[in-house]
């Protein structure tokens, strides 16, 4: 059982600069929040109370500002410094201790997952005992995403970062799950032509051990990605859209954590002033009447 996932929010943000100039990305708005409060949601709605984020050098206190140690999430949050983006393997270098001996999700600071059956699907993904699994769902521009060529009883048959002309439309969404064995393969990754360790080098590693599976998000789930900025303004349209049609929130962290009985009522009131006289305080406000 996977009990430990990192959130890779580093990275210079460059394709939305100059946005990114003064503010790491993942501390962006996408409408009434934070970016990171959407992938966090995801491992929290998995059941993962361990997490670590890293984040570029210096911009430690801008996330601790608004995150702390997680326990007013009833989470525990540790943070790593990457004084570089040596790419996405490196997070189970930096990582290291904090995996330990256990197996570990990692998600991308910037992903944003939504759908019927995520939890579900997530706590199943957790199970993983050997290998790595992936999460893999249909786009219209593959040439921007890692892609896997999959046959027609879904086993992978290969995978590419950004192929040109690809015979498949399956992106590698940024949500992974790895066994312990992840630390000492990304050890053994050399920097690539554009001097990054490449996760789909670490993912092949487990393709030729037959250790690589794939898991499909479904039709009626959404991966939505903020690496441009059409991207970024489109993922808060679909935010808001949802959110007010229906009047519950997408990654209320607190919800989240209520409903998960990590935390009670009074973390809720404490959650309310510390968020100040705001919407997003109003809506925790209507939780616990
Ligand atoms: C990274 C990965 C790519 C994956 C994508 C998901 O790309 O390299 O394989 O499909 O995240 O968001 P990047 O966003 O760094 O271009």
């Amino acid at each position: 059982m996977i009990k430990k996932g990192i959130i890779l929010a580093g990275g210079y943000g460059t394709r939305m600069s100059p946005l990114t100039k003064a503010v790491n990305k993942q501390l962006l708005p996408v409408y009434d929040k934070p970016l990171i409060y959407y992938p966090l949601s995801v491992l929290m709605l998995a059941g993962i109370k361990n997490i670590l984020i890293i984040v570029n050098k210096g911009q430690l206190r801008q996330f601790r500002n608004l995150l702390q140690d997680g326990s007013r999430l009833g989470i525990k949050i540790t943070y790593a410094e990457q004084s570089k983006p040596r790419g996405l393997p490196d997070a189970f270098v930096l990582g290291e201790k904090f995996i330990g001996k256990d197996n570990v999700a990692l998600i991308l600071g910037d992903n944003f997952f939504y759908g019927q059956s995520l939890t579900k699907k997530l706590k199943s993904c957790l199970s993983l005992k050997f290998g790595c699994k992936i999460l893999v769902h249909p786009v219209s521009k593959p040439e921007l995403y890692g892609v896997a060529i999959t046959d027609k009883k879904n086993k992978i048959l290969s995978i590419k970062e950004k192929p040109k002309n690809s015979k498949s439309n399956l992106a590698i969404t940024g949500l992974y799950f790895f066994d312990n064995k992840v630390v000492n393969y990304s050890k053994t990754l050399r920097p690539s032509k554009r001097d990054e360790l490449e996760i789909v080098d670490l993912l092949n590693i487990y393709k030729r051990k037959k250790k690589l599976s794939a898991e499909y998000l479904g039709r009626g789930g959404a991966w939505l990605d903020t690496g441009s900025l059409d991207d970024y303004y489109n993922t808060s349209i679909f935010v808001s859209t949802l959110e007010n049609r229906q009047g519950f929130k997408i990654a209320c962290l607190e919800e989240i954590a209520f409903k998960n009985s990590w935390i009670n009522k009074k973390d809720i009131k404490a959650a309310i002033s510390f968020y100040g006289n705001c919407v997003y305080s109003n809506y925790l406000k209507k939780l616990i009447k």
